[in-house]
This record gives C-alpha cells, structure tokens and sequence, in this order.
C-alpha cells in the first residue's frame, strides 16, 4: 500500500480507505458494464450487494471521500422544486415520416439529387418509443442531464437520470484518450416487463392503471424526488453522438455507436447498416412482425445516413434534419363486431364497461375483449353494441376500442346505458360526480366481497392459499362469509364446508392452517391486506413503519398521516376515510378480536414509549380513553392506574382531580394533552404539523 510510514495512523487510515474505495468503484462500475452492457454478469447479486456495502461503510466513515459518481451516490439526490431549464447547446431535431417503400425510396432520391451522387450508406435502428435525452460528460464524468423539452430548451435532471443504472457515471476510458466534453443522446424507456410489475402492484392497491410504458416513464423521469424514480426501472439506449468539445474523433455514425458502446452506454444491439434502400426498406417492413418480440415498445424504424460529412452537407429543414427519416408502423389496428358490451365489478364496486368482441388478431395476438374506458367515454364515441369497431392495442399492452365504424351501422342499434341497478347485486348504481365513475353502494355485493377476499388472501397480502377467484365466489354465494373477518370463522363450520363438493379434510386443514397462521402477519400486510385505495406495498410499509400499530394510525389525524414520509394529501385521505368508515372499522374491531396481530415489529420496534409507566387521567379532547391508553401500549409503555414514585408521567386532560393531586405531592411530571403530543414528538413518534 502506497502509504508513508511515518504518517500519522489517521493519515493512513485515510489513504487506505482512498484506495480502497477506488478499487472498489472499478469493479463495480466493470460489473455494471457486464450487467448492463454485456447482459453477462459474473458475479451473484449477493456478491454485488456486498461489495457495495463495503463502499457504503467506507464512504460513511470517510465522507470526503464521497464523490458524485460514485455508485453509492446514484439515489442520493434530494427533491427539487421544480427543475431548472437548460438551453441545449445544438438544437434536439424531430424526425420526418416514411410509411411506405415509395417514401423511402422518394426521401433517398432527394438525398442523392442534393449530393450529386448516387451511393450512400445507411444505419436503421428501431425506433424506441420513449424519451429523448441529452447526456454531458466532461473528463470522462457524467455531469449533467436534460430532456428534450422542445428541442432548443429541455429541463436540467441530472439527479433523476443518476439513478438509471444504465447510465454510465465514469465512462470507460482513459480520460486523456477522450474530448474534453461531450454530449450523447439517447432514448430513456420504460422496458414492458418493468410496466406490467408495476401495474400489477397498483392493480393490487386498487389504484388506477397506467396507459403505456412510454407514459409511465416519462412520469417518473419527471419525479422532483429522485428517489421515485429509481424505484421504477428505467433504461437507456444511445443512439447519437452530440456535440464534441474539440476534435470530432470518428467519420461516421456506426463508429460512433461502436465508440458509445465501448464507453459503456447501452447501445440498441438490433442497428444494422446497409448500402442499397432496398435492404432498408425490407429491414422495415419485417420489424412491423418483430417488433412483439421486444421487451420494449418500437413505434418504427429510424433510418440514417451514416456518413458525417453526408450529414453535414445535407443539413437541417425546419426541426428536422434531411439525412435522417423514420419509417413509421401502420396503427397495429382491425375492425371486428362488437359483440355486447358488459359489465364488470370490481374490489372497490366501480362498474367498467367492456366489449365483447368477435375475436380479432390485432398487434399479434388474438383479441375478444377490449376496454372501453369509462362511461363517459363511451358515450362521447357513441359506442353500441352490436357495432363493427376500431380495436387497437395501445402500447402493445391493453387492447381497447377507439371507436364505432360508422359507415357499417346497422339499424336498430341503441345506445349504451349504463345498467340503473347493480349486474351483480341489483342494488341501484350510485355515481361518484369526481371520478365520473358508477359503483355499486352494496357492501355485501357478492363480487365485491369475493374480489375484497382474492385481494385479502393475495401474495402481498395475507398471503393465504386455496382463496382463488373460484374458492372465494362460492364461500361468498354460500354464505359463508360476508366479510373478509368470516374467514376466520370458517373453522366453525368445518361439519358445513365438508359438505361441499371438491372441499375434503385435507384441505380443510391445509386453509385453516394457513388461516392460523395468517394471524402473525405483520401490520403492513394487513393493511395492504385492507385493499385501502392507494395503499400499496409502499405506502403500507410506511405507514407501518412510522405508526406501528393499528390503533396508533387509527388514533393519527390526516395530517399526521400526510407527514409519513412517501405519504400525500389524497392517500391520507383515502386512510382516513377508510378507517372512520363504520362498516370498515366494524371489520377490523372484528379481526382484532379474532386474534389477529395488529403491529408491526413486536422486538425490533422499540416503540418510543419504550420502558415507560404512564398514568392517564381525566379526559382529553383528540382520544377517547381507551384510544389513548392503546396508542401508548402500542408504543411501548405500561398504562398504569394508579400514581406512583415509579411513574414517568401523568397525561392529565380536563377533570381528573385526586391523581393530578398525588403526581404534584410526588414531584411526577404532568403533561397536559398538548405536552403530551410534543413529548411523543420529540421521542420520536409522528411529526407534528
Ligand atoms: S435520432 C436528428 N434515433 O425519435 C436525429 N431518434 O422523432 C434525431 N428516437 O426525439 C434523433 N429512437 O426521441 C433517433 N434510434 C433513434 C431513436 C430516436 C427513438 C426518438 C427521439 C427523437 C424522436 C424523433
């Protein structure tokens, strides 16, 4: 080791760490590369966890030693208030659109007429439909980052796009073999399995869908708190050089993607470069049947001249540059019969209208039901059943119908209602004038309470099996349970349930065991458990966390429950509209005394009241007793009757005369209610607004 020897302990305690800590950012980043560029890892991620916690310990012992392109430092961006704008050094260009062989071959003849010449070379590349960025790297740093935002002006994100993990930081090579500064640009997407996990978690806490990847990504690069957007998995492909500090290194377009690729950005592995347009346009044409192959959507192929002094000499029109085209996929559309148009229910009683089609191959699967929104929307596309109808699958992901062919309207067609009285139930439709949404009112709804416990028995959640889609509409039509505490029940009828077909001892055993054991899950899956609208793994987790029993959350005020980290005006709401409801506070009165637990870590909390013997007096104006002597229990304290040298405090609200007395004679603090929600403050409980 490279140290002095007669330096100072401290001195080369730092040195080491130095080193160390350099090491260390070197393999990381080689095994990012292997990850992310490569795709072939040669560690375990346990590996790569390990060597980041040793990085992570180091950088915490020697915080000088922290730099900005750390890999640790990739999440460590606090929240902006809104992001700066930044001029774009060189304007980012649209694109012109081919949707044929004629155009392309028309776009090529201009080229070649402006060139006076007939040979060119061209680059294809599928054309990610996501978001274009702007990347500066100086010395080899990633320094900062922008979006496209018109072209000329973009917002500065540097922070957000630190946390994409296929963003080079420190690129690889010699910062003296590289310009001084650069830029690259490049498309940020949103990969279609990353979309579908985390639909299926809002689909989870009842929380409304997104519509596509493309959105979605664009969302959370737009997050002003970093830490959102790295909790989505976005990624990058390169898919230009921009403007070079200096001497421009290479001639043409394909040896720049080569020389961004060995930098270390992800470059899209499907570019091919051709020399007749032939070849171009059969590229083309055959990504239209390939493009379902991607974990990502493409919406074309973008075509460029590979040469940079074509390039320059063919120049830019308007935004868009002459030497590069995209050739755009038709609408992946087909027309088909609306067969009926049904509705469904859902957890929360909401009403979707959907279509039953004919079935249709569109966008490489075949297709016999599609979404129609809302109705509102359908009303607006005057939608009837029986219609022949555009179906499309948008983002390659939900298919849905854009509207009636109107032309092949047969008579006696009728508008669509929506049904007065509930498809399920019959009890009559109630609108939410907000949500321009139809819901049925009816707690006891069938579905809803056979959807209400496929959610509660879910994985996330309570994690019970043999409670599917099937198993739960018949415990519901039979009547064995009305709520999701029923369940709990269904030991006591075990004589009952025998008697129903493919229900036998074994599994019996199997469900109640479960059931039984279900009872230990901790406070977050129960309330992820709830299906609390909004309330999703996070948020639950949070709340958890931060409360740590049920009666403290249900003891906490909307303002208590918005200054949860992770937690916003509308989700407390939602929280406390849920709890305050009769029928859902009747449920979990219900499953408390049914056994369930109703905290979170028992040992590892530590509950801020930890140790303490408090004494309650009198009554306070924000709880009831009994709540108040919950929320203490649930943090950690003994409620005590009776005043004693040993007590810690007295909480004393309005009346509460002899023991008042006793605290003064023994010299025992007496907090009033307000003293008391500051004192839980301090130790740590909610944050008091
Ligand atoms: S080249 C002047 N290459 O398409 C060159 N763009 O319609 C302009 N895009 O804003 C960009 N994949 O967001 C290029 N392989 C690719 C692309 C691509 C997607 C997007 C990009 C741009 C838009 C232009």
């Amino acid at each position: 080791m490279a140290t002095t020897p007669g330096a100072p302990a401290e001195q080369r305690d730092h040195e080491a760490a130095r080193e160390r800590i350099e090491a260390l950012r070197g393999e990381i980043h080689a095994h990012d590369y292997r990850y992310y560029i490569e795709a072939q890892p040669v560690i375990g991620d346990s590996q790569y966890d390990a060597l980041m916690q040793e990085l992570r310990a180091l950088e915490e012992r020697f915080p000088d030693l922290v730099s900005p392109d750390s890999p640790t430092q990739r999440v460590a961006g606090t929240p902006a208030e809104a992001f700066p704008v930044v001029e774009h050094r060189e304007p980012m260009l649209s694109l012109s659109n081919v949707f044929n062989r004629d155009e392309l071959l028309a776009w090529r003849q201009r080229m070649a007429r402006l060139l006076e010449r007939d040979e060119l070379r061209y680059v294809c590349e599928p054309k990610i439909d996501g978001l274009a960025i702007s990347l500066i790297y100086e010395g080899g740093r990633f320094v900062r980052g922008a979006t496209r935002g018109d072209g000329m002006r973009g917002e500065e994100i540097t922070a957000n796009l630190r946390t994409i993990r296929s963003i080079p930081l420190v690129l690889n090579a010699d910062p003296a073999t590289l310009p001084a500064a650069f830029e690259v640009r490049g498309e940020i997407y949103m990969s279609k399995g990353e979309f579908a996990r985390l639909n299926a978690e809002r689909a989870a806490a009842g929380d409304q869908l997104y519509m596509n990847p493309r959105n979605t990504a664009a969302g959370s690069l737009r997050q002003l708190d970093p830490q959102k957007t790295a909790a989505r998995r976005l990624d990058l492909f390169a898919y230009q050089l921009g403007w070079v500090e200096g001497e421009r290194p290479l001639d043409a377009h394909h040896d720049a993607i080569r020389w961004l690729r060995e930098l270390g950005f992800p470059t899209n592995p499907h570019t091919e470069a051709f020399e007749r347009i032939e070849d171009v346009a059969a590229f083309c044409e055959a990504w239209v049947d390939r493009r379902d192959a991607l974990d990502y959507d493409i919406d074309g192929v973008v075509v460029k001249v590979d040469d940079f002094a074509a390039q320059r000499a063919l120049g830019v029109v308007g935004r868009e540059p002459r030497w590069a085209t995209a050739w755009k996929f038709p609408a992946e559309q087909a027309v088909t019969r609306l067969r009926e148009i049904q509705v469904s229910v859902g957890r929360t009683g909401v009403l979707t209208p959907f279509a039953a089609l004919e079935p249709v191959f569109v966008g490489g699967v075949t297709v016999s039901m599609a979404t129609l929104h809302n109705a509102d929307h359908l009303r607006e596309l005057d939608i009837r059943a029986g219609d022949y109808v555009i179906v499309q699958r948008a983002g390659d992901v939900i298919p849905q119908v854009v509207g009636p062919v109107l032309a092949r309207r047969e008579d006696g067609l009728v508008p669509f209602e929506m049904p007065s009285h509930c498809p399920v139930c019959g009890t009559e439709v109630a609108k939410d004038p907000e949500e321009a949404a139809y819901y049925c009112p009816n707690r006891t709804c069938p579905v809803k309470v056979a959807r209400q416990i496929e959610h509660f028995a879910s994985r996330g959640a309570m994690d019970l099996e043999g409670f599917g889609e099937e198993r739960s509409a018949m415990l519901v039509e039979r009547g064995f349970v009305s709520s999701v505490a029923d369940l709990y029940r269904l030991p006591d009828r075990r004589a009952d349930l025998l008697e129903v077909d493919k229900i036998g001892e074994k599994t019996l055993d199997t469900l109640f065991a479960g059931l039984e054991r279900s009872k230990q899950q901790p406070l977050h899956r129960l309330l992820i458990a709830l299906g609390i609208r909004h309330v999703g793994g996070e948020t639950a987790r949070a709340l958890a966390r931060h409360f740590g029993s049920m009666p403290a959350l249900r003891a906490a005020t909307v303002e208590e429950i918005e200054a949860v980290d992770g937690v916003g005006p509308i989700v407390a709401e939602a929280v406390r509209a849920h709890l305050d409801d009769p029928a859902y506070a009747a449920v979990i009165d219900d499953l408390a005394s049914l056994g369930l637990r109703m905290d979170e870590e028992i040992a590892a909390r530590g509950g801020v009241l930890d140790g303490l013997s408090i004494v309650v007096t009198g009554s306070l104006e924000r709880w009831s007793r009994n709540q108040v002597e919950d929320l203490i229990k649930s943090l950690g304290g003994k409620v005590s009757g009776a005043v004693s040298k040993k007590t810690s405090f007295v909480v004393a609200g309005n009346g509460g005369g002899s023991k008042r007395d006793k605290a003064e004679t023994l010299g025992v603090e007496i907090l009033d209610q307000s003293a008391f929600v500051a004192r839980l403050a301090e130790l740590g409980w909610a944050d008091q607004t």
